[in-house]
């Protein structure tokens, strides 16, 4: 069939296999010219197949040489409907991956479960042995507790006070305010328990158990701080007590790990077109004024730029440098004060009718497409295509 986009707010409900393949194609290429990195040999992602765990993953296998297993939860493709961006992703990685002698085997169920956590240690076991690195990368809006059953769902919202502010339709390129009322304590209790620490030292602590965690091994998890203009509904709402959490919970798993010599980190990126991001009220509008910013002073970058940047100059060139709360940061280049005064200053000014001037709606656009597959170069959207796509290392 021929694909097309077809959106439903924030979300894209098709994806394109050849589209997908290309842009993972992109991210191998970007890597292979950058040289080897003295990084990782055997590397379990967890969240693997889109965003930063997709380029982490890339970045371990054609940056360093390593062998990866990747989780993650995909779609495949059913009855005339196309499969989910990170199932094609996941299929052009492990071919490109395999192609390349390199070891790739994934598992594509719910991370959060005791069944997928089982698979996952006996394919280590069964295959690497041990890992060196974990990088742990979900982005959800819920999660079933493997211990209760109880399912949590995830919510973006301030606390203590409503929060109003500008936001905009990338759709449309209009530019409105957006209301929000202020989150109770069980939409907090609940974004915790999906984007907490939690599940994270779940994982590495059945690692630790099974004695599959090599000797000096690492561990990282995802963060964001951001802006003052997006705390309220971000860092200091609902999904900032998550970070909080997740934050601190690399000190407990740090705490552990040194039984091994190992040691765990939060990396706080800087702010990106995903799947998650696009569903975060303000943050598409903020985006679109900062990636103006950054791609005229030429620092912009993408998730495959951060995460090589992340391997090669923060995890694996034996200095590791961290804030005063122990983060690596490679969000710094966003979070420079030129760069966010003159967010600022345009913040202020922007409407629906100075956004195409002032912001970069279309680099906003074009990353959110180019997330599934579409208004890629060199790809031809016309070829009539089998959506059905195998993922050749999947369990
Ligand atoms: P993403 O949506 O691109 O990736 C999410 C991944 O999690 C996918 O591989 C998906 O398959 C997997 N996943 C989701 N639910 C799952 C489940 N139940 N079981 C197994 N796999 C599951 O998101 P992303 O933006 O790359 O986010 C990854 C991390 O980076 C998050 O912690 C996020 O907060 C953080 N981060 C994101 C940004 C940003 O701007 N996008 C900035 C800084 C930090
Ligand atoms: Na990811």
């Amino acid at each position: 069939m021929v694909i097309e986009p077809r959106t439903r707010g924030f979300i894209c409900l098709t994806a394109h296999p050849k589209g997908c393949e290309q842009n993972v194609i992109n991210q191998i290429n970007y890597i292979q010219s950058k040289g080897t990195i003295e990084g990782p040999k055997k590397v379990l992602v967890i969240g693997a197949s889109t965003g930063f765990g997709l380029a982490s993953r890339i970045t371990a296998a054609f940056g360093s040489n390593a062998a990866t297993i990747g989780v993650f939860l995909e779609k495949p493709a059913n009855r005339g409907k196309t499969a989910s961006a990170g199932w094609y992703n996941s299929a052009a990685f492990e071919k490109q991956a395999q192609a390349a002698g390199l070891y790739a085997k994934s598992i594509n169920g719910d991370a959060f479960s005791k069944e997928i956590k089982q698979q996952t240690l006996d394919l280590i076991k069964a295959d690497l042995g041990q890992v060196d690195l974990v990088v742990y990368s979900l982005a959800s809006p819920v999660r079933t507790h493997p211990e209760t059953g109880v399912k949590h769902r995830s919510s973006l919202k301030p606390i203590g006070q409503s929060f109003a502010d500008k936001t905009v339709d990338f759709h449309t390129g209009v530019v409105s305010e957006v209301a929000i009322e202020p989150a109770n304590e069980d939409d907090i209790a609940n974004t915790v328990a999906v984007m907490g620490g939690e599940d994270w030292e779940m994982w590495m602590d059945a690692l630790q158990k099974e004695n599959l965690l090599a000797s000096g091994a690492t561990a990282v998890a995802y963060s964001y701080i951001g802006p003052k203009l997006t705390e309220p509904v971000y860092r200091k709402g609902t999904i900032g007590r998550a970070k909080d959490h997740l934050e601190a919970t690399a000190f407990t798993i740090a705490d552990k790990l040194k039984a091994i010599d190992g040691k765990a980190y939060v990396s706080v990126n800087k702010a990106l077109v995903t799947q998650a991001s696009s569903a975060i009220p303000v943050i598409p509008l903020y985006i679109s004024l900062l990636y103006k910013i950054m791609k005229a002073e030429n620092i912009h970058e993408g998730c495959i730029e951060q995460m090589h940047r992340l391997f090669k100059d923060r995890l694996y060139n034996n200095k590791t440098a961290t804030d005063a709360q122990g983060r690596i940061r490679v969000d710094d280049w966003e979070m420079r004060e030129d760069v966010q005064a003159q967010v600022a200053e345009l913040w202020t000014k922007v409407t629906t009718e100075t956004l195409p001037a002032l912001g970069d709606l279309k680099g906003y656009a074009d990353d959110f497409f180019n997330l599934f597959g579409f208004r890629i170069e060199g790809v031809n959207y016309e070829e009539d295509l089998n959506e059905v796509v195998e993922i050749p290392g999947l369990q």
